[in-house]
């Protein structure tokens, strides 16, 4: 059997399409709302959405886009519990720490030091097994020690946050990715907004410098990871 190819597209922001060939899994869709946007909502297709937390620019379209694809949401209990159950839509509801089984692999929820946007509960990054490969999806955090457990579970791909003001700025992405040593880095959650405008290339470069391999998407870019 050949290795399976992902596809990981880049829809700006923290929104990124996994697409394994079978199932198609979305990240925090703030698409209507992103003044990068390149793609409308009507064309978003997608199996499940993962939402890491419940500001606007990470919740964003889930709503909308699970209502007409009638993909499965997952999150934290609290957010599904208050955002999601009551729209009727198909969620699974786990908490950090816990895996989930998934039609395509599994689903980890792990810490992230940030508000969550809801009363109670907690903002989470996730790490995803799929296609034979494992990514970290970092979310909206702050630089913070539990990532270095990471390194343990044998990242390939880390999806971390640079825009400083609300997470993560460039030195402590570059220190993130030095603790967690996955195969590859793309930087997020950048340039959206003037206050996390950043520069990902120079972000690109210090990380190479370390012997570390970074890749900036454009937004509406596909990236094929064999
Ligand atoms: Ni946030
Ligand atoms: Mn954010």
């Amino acid at each position: 059997m050949g290795r399976i190819e992902m596809k990981i597209t880049y829809y700006g922001h923290s929104c990124f399409m996994f697409d394994d060939g079978k199932c198609r899994v979305l990240t925090d869709p703030y698409i209507s709302g992103n003044p990068l946007t390149r793609i409308s909502v009507d064309d978003v297709s997608t199996d499940y959405i993962l939402v890491s937390h419940a500001h606007g620019d990470h919740l964003g379209d889930t709503v909308d886009i699970a209502g007409f694809t009638g993909a499965t949401v997952i999150s934290t209990v609290e957010l599904c519990g208050q955002l999601i159950q009551p729209e009727g839509i198909k969620n699974m509801a786990g908490n950090i720490g816990g895996s989930l089984k998934t039609p395509f692999g599994s689903v980890k929820y792990v810490n992230a030091i940030h508000g969550s946007g809801i009363p109670g509960g907690l903002a989470c990054g996730f790490v995803v097994e799929m296609g034979g490969k494992k990514i970290y999806f970092a979310g909206d955090t702050a630089l913070t020690a539990d990532m270095a457990l990471l390194k343990d579970e044998g990242i390939d791909i880390a999806l971390l946050p640079i825009g400083d003001y609300y997470t993560m700025g460039p030195a402590d992405a570059k220190r993130a990715a030095e603790m967690i040593c996955p195969e590859l880095t793309i930087p997020m959650h950048y340039n959206t907004f003037p206050v996390i405008r950043q520069d990902p290339d120079a972000f690109a470069e210090s990380l190479r410098e370390e012997g570390l391999a970074c890749r900036v998407l454009e937004i509406g870019e596909t990236l094929n990871y064999g």
